[in-house]
């Protein structure tokens, strides 16, 4: 813990330090960790190709860090409590000794089923411990995880098999979501129908509701462990060996496979897990996340456990039984780091502040955000209720593809200001670039988030697609990692992040591409074309709008509408539902053809008084016939 920062003179030091001498800084970070050989050289990169190589041919296994490192001193201590989607059903805690045992004996599942380092492993499963088991277990024998949210549909799940041509899938029967069942085998089954390199499927009992067990490449979960040794010798590997791959939405139509690897992963996520939440041994922490997206990855699991943290999980959802049941659990576990989502706050909000009056929250110390901005109101709602005026807000901003937390306070060190993620964390480079790609410096200037120097946990690729990485990230601004996000830096040097500038928009914390949901609309046979764009959501931060133009014989419009929405959730999963549907007799284009956005921004904002000059669409008058037609 010494690398811990505790106050904003120490901030200002380090930060100055990790810029001045990068090498020397994250090799005095990194030399806290277990390496089973040292590094030739702290980093290598260009920004061009790119290359980026961290930590040159160390090597190690991340999960000696979580576990060799810690069981002398940690390992009667809990790792993982585990609070279940009913609150009646018992609490799990899992010590670091248990969990040790219980990684390494999936470890020999693993390798026993025929996975082996390298191998890609689809893990698709509810917020109960065996996915953070699953998960340590794959980067113990060296193979590959892809975790998938298990709200994706069959055929976002084999898109993502197929991509990346994995050979087992790990699951569950159902999962528990409020007061819903969910039938996740079923979604499993069909989406293998549409691969070919699956091989087996170990399968959890969660719900104990009936599947379907296909004989040969089906396993149960409890049944392929039993008996099996708990012992387990890591696999070393390479500190640049891929540790993960992240599917998430771009603004073009397919999900790319973000790609972390292990050395810089780890020292990245431990040290600003450290620094942000200002974790003390005994503390409980928790994020709300699901291990499906990359929060759950780097502060529930990976930077959490290598920092010998007490991690909390939970397997519901914020209003079930009730809208107070955050902040239940709270008090019932003693929370002291508590980190949720601008929407999950805007809900709550939603329900007044009756529902936590029956807590006390008095062990709380810090709260974060994550995910999208959060606006001034939800901030002092937060702030002033959860947070009883006393506890720092860490607004922490980064990305899939940054692997950890890049902007945001140091809890209690940094002066917060509401709605803005404030300063950089050491070893973050950060440059706001005009359109035009002119580096804008000095304070009180807005433009393009971009970073200009490496940082350990920074994506290496898209797998199987490098060409895709670079022109995604690193063509906009030659020289420069392009967030896709706008910023503004204020007249104290603050950072407040103004969302994204691409075809992305940010449904409740999340990444949905507009092409994407495009693509699902026009999978409906009497879809002609049609066009997404988000516009402000009071709850979800953006909503979605879409413009359809379809073939309206023999349909009445309400139908058409409900069956477009089940084709979205069908082919991407719920959460890409669009919250309106406009049918409309066609879609602005300019003369070469391309739908001006801008302007359906602007109708599904309802700023219609200053459409700007529309005199050069190829087609003016439908502007007119939209705007009488919007919802
Ligand atoms: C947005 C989530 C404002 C941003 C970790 C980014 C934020 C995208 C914040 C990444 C924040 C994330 N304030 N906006 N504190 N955090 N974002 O990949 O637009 O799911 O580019 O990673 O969320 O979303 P992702």
């Amino acid at each position: 813990m010494s690398n811990k920062i505790q106050t904003l003179s120490g901030y200002i030091h380090e930060y100055a330090k990790s810029v001045q001498d990068p090498e020397h800084f994250w090799s005095r970070i990194a030399d806290s960790f277990h390496w089973q050989k040292r590094w030739d050289s702290v980093v290598e990169w260009n920004f061009k190709g790119p290359d980026v190589k961290w930590f040159t041919n160390a090597k190690l296994n991340i999960t000696e860090n979580i576990f060799e490192r810690h069981l002398y001193t940690l390992g009667d201590k809990p790792a993982i409590i585990w609070e279940p989607n009913n609150p009646d059903e018992d609490v799990r805690t899992i010590t670091y000794k248990e969990l040790y045992a219980q990684v390494c004996q999936f470890s020999n599942v693993l390798k026993a089923k025929g996975v082996s380092k390298g191998d890609r492993v689809i893990i698709y499963m509810p917020m109960v411990p065996e996915a953070a088991v699953a998960m340590l277990a794959c980067a113990r024998i060296g193979a590959v995880h892809s975790v998938v949210f298990a709200g994706f549909s069959a055929t976002s799940l084999a898109d993502r098999i197929n991509d990346c041509k994995a050979k087992m899938v790990l699951t569950s029967d159902g999962n528990f979501r409020g007061s819903k069942k969910i039938a996740v085998k079923e979604v499993v089954d069909e989406a293998i129908e549409r691969t070919e390199s699956i091989e087996k499927v170990i399968v959890l009992r969660r719900t104990g509701q009936d599947v379907n067990m296909k004989s040969g490449r089906d396993i149960w979960w409890h049944e392929a462990v039993e008996g099996v040794s708990t012992e387990n010798k890591a696999e070393i590997v390479d500190s640049e060996d891929m540790l993960f791959i992240l599917y998430t939405s771009g603004s073009t139509g397919k999900p790319k496979g973000v790609v972390h690897t292990c050395g810089g992963y780890m020292v990245y996520t431990t040290y600003t897990f450290q620094n942000v939440f200002q974790y003390s041994q005994g503390d409980v922490y928790w994020c709300t996340a699901d291990v499906g997206w990359i929060t759950g990855h780097s502060y529930i699991v990976y930077g959490p456990l290598l920092a010998g943290a007490t991690t909390l999980m939970f397997e519901g959802v914020p209003t079930y039984p009730d809208a107070g049941r955050f902040w239940a659990i709270c008090d019932k576990h003693k929370v002291n780091q508590f980190y949720t989502a601008p929407t999950a706050i805007r809900a709550l909000q939603a329900y007044g502040t009756e529902p936590i009056e029956p807590y006390k929250l008095d062990s709380l110390r810090v709260i974060g955000t994550v995910g999208e901005p959060i606006n001034e109101e939800a901030w002092h709602w937060y702030h002033d209720h959860i947070g009883k005026g006393k506890c720092p807000i860490v607004d922490t901003w980064w990305q899939t593809e940054t692997g950890g937390i890049m902007i945001s306070p140091i809890a209690g060190v940094t002066p917060t200001k509401p709605s803005y993620a404030t300063l950089p964390l050491p070893g973050i480079q950060l440059a706001i670039l005009d359109n035009d790609g002119k580096e804008l410096t000095g304070n009180s200037v807005e433009g393009n988030l971009c970073v200009k120097f490496p940082w350990p946990s920074m994506l290496r690729t898209t797998y199987g697609d490098h060409e895709r990485c670079r022109q995604t990230y690193f063509s906009s601004f030659k020289g420069y990692y392009f967030t896709g996000d706008g910023v503004k830096r204020d007249e104290d040097g603050y950072y407040r992040i103004l969302g994204r500038v691409d075809d992305v928009i940010n449904v409740s914390g999340h990444r949905m591409g507009t092409a994407e949901v495009e693509n699902a609309i026009n999978e409906h046979p009497k879809v002609i074309e049609s066009a997404v764009v988000g516009y402000p959501h009071d709850i979800k931060g953006q909503g979605i709008y879409a413009y359809v133009i379809c073939d309206m014989e023999g349909r009445s419009e309400a139908n058409l509408i409900e069956e477009i929405r089940q084709t979205v959730t069908k082919i991407i999963g719920p959460i890409a539902k669009p919250d309106k549907i406009q049918i409309v007799p066609g879609l602005p284009k300019t003369r070469s053809g391309k739908i001006m956005r801008r302007i359906l921004r602007k109708i599904a904002t309802g700023e219609t008084a200053n459409m700007g000059d529309t005199s050069t669409l190829l087609n003016p008058e439908v502007v007119e016939e939209i705007i009488e037609g919007a919802q």
